[in-house]
């Protein structure tokens, strides 16, 4: 949604531009978070004691030229703060950009979240003759702190006052320009991490803007505020107790957040899942057994649990289909997979039956969060799949099994959905050995499971052919991916990825609903991609494909190497290593994802950063 940073620092120089420098390089590491607007705010810290700001609609380098300008020659600067946005309230404009001020510019701070009464808020302090420049419920939280930092002269007080008036997410930094020797850091239901360095602290919304300086970190829970000053670091806890929290440790490299000589993050990322597949498989993977640590969902559980909801956004939302269609096939009992944000207002039937999978890379994005909520008040087990340790979502859940991706950078997850799908294969043969009392299970699942980076590899070192098809269908207005069973699956998340980075309109329909309604919209020339991995309904996909052609769509297949009855329906047959039935939508994504980043790449797209996204969506 958006980024968040803030750093302080006892180290020389203490200048304003090396403040600037050290807030904006951390910004870049965030703006996958987010990227229509940026801004910095610095605390001089002797002398007048005086807020200095910058801010901007644009990427970030646009914020470093007026830096550049702005804060050359101040000194006695040793702390600041600085926000990357995905605008939610009021467009992406310098006003809306954060940081907000308060009314004396005596206050400033960034959010990441949405206030959902800010208005209310805005109305009571307007009574009290307060005025504002911007949009944005950030603004209303800058005036709220004032208003009690005017009455109680102590900002602990008066950001604790406000934030308990606040409904909504929030992730905050604050600066008071009468403190210069600190920060204020707060969050509830948005991701805050404190980054603990020698004679200097941080704090950011991820790790990755932080790795620089240091690799122990903490990440703050809702209602906590941390005091972060360059030689100490307090949290309080939401009675303002304060509380020890012991530092991790992160391991994952430094270069994880660089693109290591390839053109976009996702094409790393897409050359990286053989080795996330493997890396989840061996992490779970105990000889021909599998075991996921489970620590409060037990065995006992899983024989018996009659009910399972897998429930995610996106492609994690995909990756759940995919599961679905496996889970409900193989263990027999009802298993369905529901899009986060409808699964929270549509009264599920939930209870304590229930096994709720909830699916996220980022472990934050707040639909997931509100539906792993509404699971659990409605007395269900949870059991998340994520790939960001430490996150609110495995924190929350019974229990958390991490996909072993590593750091996912492109907005457009490529890694971490493949790292999903195979941790719900083995997930499937864990309870159904369990529920069968056979070992052998878990060892045919796991062996189907380990196929998968060698054929993926072979996918990706013939990534031309995809390339070439690529070009011809580069100025398509609108694609059309289809499929039965679990190649629906796999259309509805090759459909995404185009319409993600490439901006061409796209559907994924399953095809033999294709004919009740929506072929009406096929016409000479469209494209239809076809997904033909799922062998019991070959035939069945064949004759919706000629059903498309007879009406002047041009195809590109996907298929088992072999099934050469394809040659003579489509257009274009892309195939596929002879995988399992399972592991189809494994195999098949690929040349999806690499479709559409090629398409995006002839059109020149953000591949990494595409217009209107985020990697991770922290508000409802
Ligand atoms: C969207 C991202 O905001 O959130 C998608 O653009 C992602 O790529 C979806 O699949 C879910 O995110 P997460 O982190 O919960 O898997």
């Amino acid at each position: 949604m958006c980024g968040i940073v803030g750093y302080i620092s006892n180290n020389s120089p203490a200048s304003c531009e090396n403040v600037a420098k050290i807030l904006i390089k951390a910004l870049e590491k965030l703006e996958y978070r987010g990227y229509d607007s940026a801004g910095i705010a610095i605390l001089e810290s002797n002398g007048e004691k005086k807020i200095h700001m910058i801010k901007t609609k644009g990427h970030i380098k646009d914020l470093c030229a007026l830096a550049a300008d702005k804060f050359s020659t101040l000194e006695n600067c040793r702390a600041g703060i600085g926000h990357t946005r995905w605008a939610t309230h009021g467009e992406p404009n310098d006003v809306n950009s954060h940081p907000h001020m308060s009314y004396s510019k005596e206050i400033a701070l960034v959010h990441n979240g949405i206030i959902e009464n800010y208005l209310e808020l805005r109305e009571f302090l307007t009574k009290h003759d307060y005025k504002f420049l911007s949009q944005t419920d950030t603004e209303v939280i800058a005036q709220l702190v004032e208003y009690y930092y005017k009455e109680t002269h102590d900002p602990v007080k008066a950001v604790r006052t406000a934030t308990n008036m606040l409904q909504g997410t929030y992730a905050l930094a604050i600066i008071f320009a009468e403190h210069p020797d600190m920060l204020i850091a707060i969050r509830k239901d948005s991701p805050l991490i404190l980054g603990l360095c020698e004679n200097r602290n941080m704090f950011a919304s991820d790790v990755s803007a932080m790795l620089e300086y240091t690799r122990d970190i903490i990440r703050l829970s809702d209602y906590e505020m941390a005091i972060v000053k360059a030689d100490s670091v307090t949290i309080l806890n939401r009675f303002d107790e304060e509380v020890e929290k012991t530092p991790v440790k992160i391991t994952w490299d430094a270069n994880a957040a660089e693109k290591d000589g390839y053109d976009h993050f996702m094409m790393k990322e897409m050359m990286q899942q053989p080795t996330a597949v493997r890396n989840t498989i061996s992490r779970y993977a105990n000889g021909t057994r599998i075991d996921f640590g489970l620590k409060s969902i037990t065995r006992e559980y899983l024989k018996n649990v009659r009910d399972i909801c897998i429930v995610a956004c996106g492609s994690a939302y995909h990756a759940g289909v995919v599961g679905a269609n496996l889970f409900e096939k193989a263990l027999r009992i009802p298993t369905r997979a529901q899009i986060a944000s409808e699964f929270i207002y549509s009264d599920p039937l939930i209870n304590e039956n229930t096994l709720t999978i909830v699916i996220s890379q980022s472990g934050e994005t707040l639909d997931s969060l509100q539906a792993l909520r509404k699971a659990k008040e409605l007395g269900s087990k949870t059991l998340s799949i994520v790939n960001v340790e430490g996150s609110i979502i495995a924190i929350e859940s019974d229990d958390c099994i991490y996909t072993q991706a590593g750091p996912e950078i492109a907005v457009a997850t490529t890694k971490a959905y493949s790292a999903q799908l195979v941790v719900l294969y083995m997930l499937l043969g864990h309870i159904l050995s369990i529920r069968n009392d056979d070992a052998s299970i878990e060892s045919r699942y796991l062996s189907e499971c380990m196929e998968i980076p060698a054929m993926l590899e072979s996918i990706l070192e013939h990534k031309e052919h995809i390339q070439h098809l690529a070009s011809l269908y580069q100025n398509c207005e609108s694609i059309f991916y289809i499929g039965r069973n679990l190649d629906y699956a796999l259309a509805l998340e090759g459909s995404l990825k185009l319409k993600e980075i490439s901006y061409i309109h796209s559907e994924a329909y399953a095809s033999g609903e294709l004919k009740h309604g929506t072929i009406s919209l096929i016409k000479p020339g469209t494209l239809v991609i076809a997904s033909c991995t799922y062998e019991p309904l070959f035939e069945k996909t064949l004759s919706n494909i000629t059903e498309v052609r007879s009406r002047g769509a041009e195809v590109i297949a996907l298929a088992r190497e072999g099934n050469t009855k394809l040659e003579s329906v489509a257009d274009h047959c892309v195939w596929l290593p002879k995988c399992s039935q399972m592991t189809g939508p494994s195999i098949a994504i690929v040349p999806m994802q690499l479709f559409a980043y090629y398409i995006a790449a002839l059109r020149g797209c953000e591949i990494d950063k595409p217009r209107n996204l985020a990697k991770t969506v922290t508000v409802e």
